[in-house]
């Protein structure tokens, strides 16, 4: 028999199926509470609800473990690519050979953009952040692109808009930077792998030569990797909540990366680099800024430590971290921000505060060491963890929009006033 929970209210006995998941995760379903009892449940930021049943990343917070469709998140950023990665989350194997070149083949023939869109760009003062710039001309493809809203699209139209979306966002991405710092564009090349066009376009500078080092491509590859998906988080929430009205893909994932912006989630890769380099201009006292971040009384949080989920360790910060000594290592590069980070890091782990939270350094704590490294501008970091969270995005609309998931529309207690009576302005 399966199993099921009670609640009693009021007297009354309520029994509520309870649902098993493949890694042996239960949940009571609720879906029926409402209509037998008049009761909802409560749970600001969905600390503890489960908004979907998905088949597509699993991770376990107390134990560090994070799998893309079954895959070992470590043997991905290992042994995959970027590009494997995204087909094996958006289509939920790994390619054969043959998949891989058409995929890979559509997405390098669909890089170029519209010309209009520097006049798009030119329309943005250059200290517009890249993160509103992005969400801005990804929104716009929709108007280059009308058939993509179709809500009853065929499924090689959605395979269409997927390939293109990818294909594109690099494009999106460099063009931004570039116009930010009032160079002309470069135009995607067809004939390099993902990670090395970006660079190209981003890099390249009108009549010089540009060689994509492999050990930056490489490390950018790992990096995308990392960020490619994260199951119910809060860009990937707005993704397929904006998905469940029948938004266009597009739209959706426009509304991700607005989600992802904010410090507290990608933005904190921004935050990380700008704190770790006031520490350093303020003599590198890492005590001090501990106790600053302790301090209820003042806003400042570490940022890159703690996660909703992870209370043990993030195992995507561990292979970072690995990869930052590796990286700096092999471009010979010194930079005294990691061996701050590293003291941050080691402060924290025996800090009576950050232990009882159980406060540990997440994805975007050393990330921003290797952008770095690797010759990125600071605010262009949220916008490469969105490129890396595309695929995920992509994959978790597709799964909603496929299982006909019903539209997103929480419920609220409503604690205002009651039954006011209009007052005319001159009597108040
Ligand atoms: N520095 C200092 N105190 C912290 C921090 C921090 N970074 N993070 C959490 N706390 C404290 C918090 O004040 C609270 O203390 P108390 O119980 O005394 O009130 C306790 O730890 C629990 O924190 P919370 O905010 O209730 O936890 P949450 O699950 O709602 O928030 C978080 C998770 C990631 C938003 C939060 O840890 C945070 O703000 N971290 C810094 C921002 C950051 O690095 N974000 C990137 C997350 S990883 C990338 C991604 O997937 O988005």
């Amino acid at each position: 028999m399966s199993e099921t929970a009670k609640i009693i209210y009021d007297g009354k006995e309520y029994e509520l199926p309870v649902i098993t998941g493949t890694e042996n995760e239960k949940a009571i379903d609720i879906g029926s509470l409402r209509q037998m009892s008049g009761l909802i449940t409560l749970d600001y930021g969905y600390k503890n609800t489960g908004a979907t049943s998905s088949k597509i990343t699993f991770l376990d917070g107390e134990k560090g473990i994070l799998k893309y469709r079954g895959y070992g998140i470590e043997e991905l950023a290992e042994k995959s690519s970027f590009i494997e990665v995204a087909y094996l989350l958006i289509f939920g194997d790994l390619p054969n050979q043959d998949q891989l070149e058409r995929f890979e083949g559509a997405i390098r023939n669909n890089r170029m953009v519209h010309e209009d869109y520097k006049r798009i760009l030119g329309g943005f003062p250059s200290r517009s952040h890249p993160m509103g710039v992005l969400s801005s001309l990804v929104t716009s493809l929709t108007a280059f692109f009308p058939e993509s809203l179709d809500p009853n699209r065929s499924p090689e139209g959605v395979n269409l808009s997927i390939v293109r979306i990818l294909a594109k966002m690099p494009t999106f991405a460099a063009w931004t930077y570039k116009h930010k710092i009032g160079h002309p564009v470069n135009y995607p090349s067809s004939k390099e792998d993902y990670c090395s066009n970006l660079l190209h376009m981003m890099f390249k500078q009108p009549g010089a030569d540009y060689e994509v080092d492999p050990v930056i491509a490489n490390a950018l590859d790992k990096l995308l990797i990392l960020h490619a998906d994260h199951e119910q988080n809060c860009s990937t929430s707005t993704v397929r909540i904006t998905g469940s009205s029948h938004g266009s893909l597009y739209t959706s994932v426009s509304a991700g990366i607005n989600a992802l912006w904010g410090p507290l989630h990608g933005g904190a890769n921004m935050e990380v680099i700008n704190t770790l380099e006031n520490i350093r201009e303020d003599g590198g006292d890492t005590k001090k800024w501990m106790d600053k971040a302790k301090d209820k009384d003042d806003p400042f949080r570490l940022m890159g430590f703690g996660h909703r989920v992870y209370k043990n360790f993030d195992p995507r910060a561990r292979i970072i971290k690995k990869a930052a000594d590796d990286v700096l290592d092999k471009l010979g590069v010194n930079d005294p921000v990691l061996d701050i980070a590293k003291g941050l890091e080691r402060v924290a782990l025996e800090d009576e505060y950050f232990v009882e939270r159980k406060l540990y350094p997440n994805v975007d704590f050393y990330s921003g060491i290797i952008y770095r490294a690797l010759g990125i501008p600071v605010d262009m970091f949220t916008v490469l963890f969105a490129l890396g969270r595309l695929p995920g995005w992509i994959a978790q609309w597709k799964e909603m929009r496929e299982n006909k998931e019903p539209i997103g529309r929480p419920r609220q207690v409503y604690t205002g006033e009651t039954n006011r009576t209009y007052v005319p302005l001159n009597q108040r």
